[in-house]
């Protein structure tokens, strides 16, 4: 009797910049897992971004969004190049704001982890030390903004406005009591916030300590963005899972992957309820494209979150031990600046080695 393979449909947006180098790195080293846990996956390629823009005079088609929505998850390449802008002056190539809105991913989990051997920004941190996963809200806070701020008629004045809604607040707290439940960690989620100052942060407040009630098992903690940043830097190993507003979550991943060795191996998943899409967080890099020195790191490991949101766990759970070995046997060495050593393939090599 033939046995059914399941085959994934993903929509893989290599980007621009270097985007195309690592995500062709990482669509291997997704192939190669695939092949070893019987499944199959089925990769299409579509132009966004930058270099779309460019061509098109759009950064993503409404054609390109309605075939996004086809596919079961969507790979994306980091997109948007520096030089490339719209007349308001913001970048042309940038996706997010259309893809998290556009698909309502609410949420942007980001795990910031320290791998063995990796040089930490921190004095004296080893691996395992600094295990936390960042919750993101992921469609307003003051990112609701994108597109919308108010220039005066006078071009002397720009307003952005933050929005915290009820709804929005509720289901990324949900979501981050969730992910501590999932995660074998320290069972902690911490509402970073600025509600000393802010009526829109002491409502999100507010909304947090209501959900967290329905969570007697996990730990509920909130602090000041301002205190989080120095306590993710002098403390990283009290965290388990933050949640937090947009651009605060924006900030903070940041500076936390600066603690693992760089965004270079910082991977992100977002997440509504019905798409999602995982992506390295880092930029597009252009001055390293085609130089093949691009870190393929953090779209590797995005490659994980995307097996795991498929509900291929082992498969995922066989890309995080790859790359954990792989630092550990040092056949890849992460530089203080966050490269590698060897360089794209080589790094590609060493993870398709390892599986
Ligand atoms: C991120 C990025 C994006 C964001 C930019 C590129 C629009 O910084 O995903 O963290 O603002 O969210
Ligand atoms: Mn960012």
């Amino acid at each position: 009797m033939k046995r059914e393979v399941p085959i994934y449909t993903i929509a893989v947006i290599p980007g621009d910049g270097i985007g195309p180098e690592i995500i062709e790195a990482a669509c291997a080293v997704l192939q190669k897992v695939a092949d070893l846990q019987g499944f199959g996956i089925n990769f299409e390629q579509y132009e966004a971004g930058a270099g779309a823009y460019q061509k098109y005079g759009q950064a993503l088609s409404a054609e390109t969004l309605a075939s996004l929505r086809q596919a079961e998850a969507i790979f994306k390449g980091p997109t948007g190049l520096p030089q490339v802008r719209l007349p308001d002056g913001t970048e042309a190539g940038v996706l997010g704001g259309r893809l998290r809105n556009g698909l309502d991913l609410y949420v942007n989990l980001r795990p910031i982890k320290l791998y063995p051997n990796v040089p930490s920004a921190l004095a004296n941190r080893r691996a395992g030390e600094i295990d936390w996963v960042m919750v993101r809200e992921n469609t307003e806070g003051l990112y609701a903004s994108r597109g919308n701020g108010v220039v005066a008629t006078t071009g002397q004045a720009a307003t952005d406005t933050l929005m915290i809604t009820r709804l929005g607040t509720e289901r990324i707290v949900r979501y981050a009591f969730e992910e501590a439940r999932r995660r074998n960690g320290k069972k902690r989620v911490t509402c970073v916030d600025k509600s000393n100052v802010l009526r829109s942060f002491a409502f999100f407040r507010q909304i947090f300590k209501e959900v967290a009630q329905n969570y007697p098992d996990i730990e509920p903690e909130t602090m000041y963005v301002d205190a989080a940043a120095q306590a993710l830097v002098l403390e990283p190993d009290r965290f388990d899972v933050i949640v937090t507003e947009n651009l605060f979550g924006d900030i903070l991943s940041d500076l936390g992957g600066a603690t693992v060795g760089g965004i270079g191996v910082c991977a992100g998943a977002n997440i509504g309820d019905r798409y999602a899409y995982f992506e390295p967080i880092h930029g597009s890099a252009p001055g390293l494209a085609g130089t093949g020195r691009a870190n393929p790191l953090a779209a590797i490991l995005a490659g994980g979150l995307m097996l795991n949101y498929l509900g291929r766990r082992d498969a995922a759970a066989k890309i995080e031990q790859a790359v954990e070995h792989a630092f550990r046997q040092k056949t890849i060495v992460l530089k203080p600046d966050g490269s590698t050593e060897t360089g794209t393939q080589a790094v590609a090599e060493a993870i398709l080695n390892q599986l």
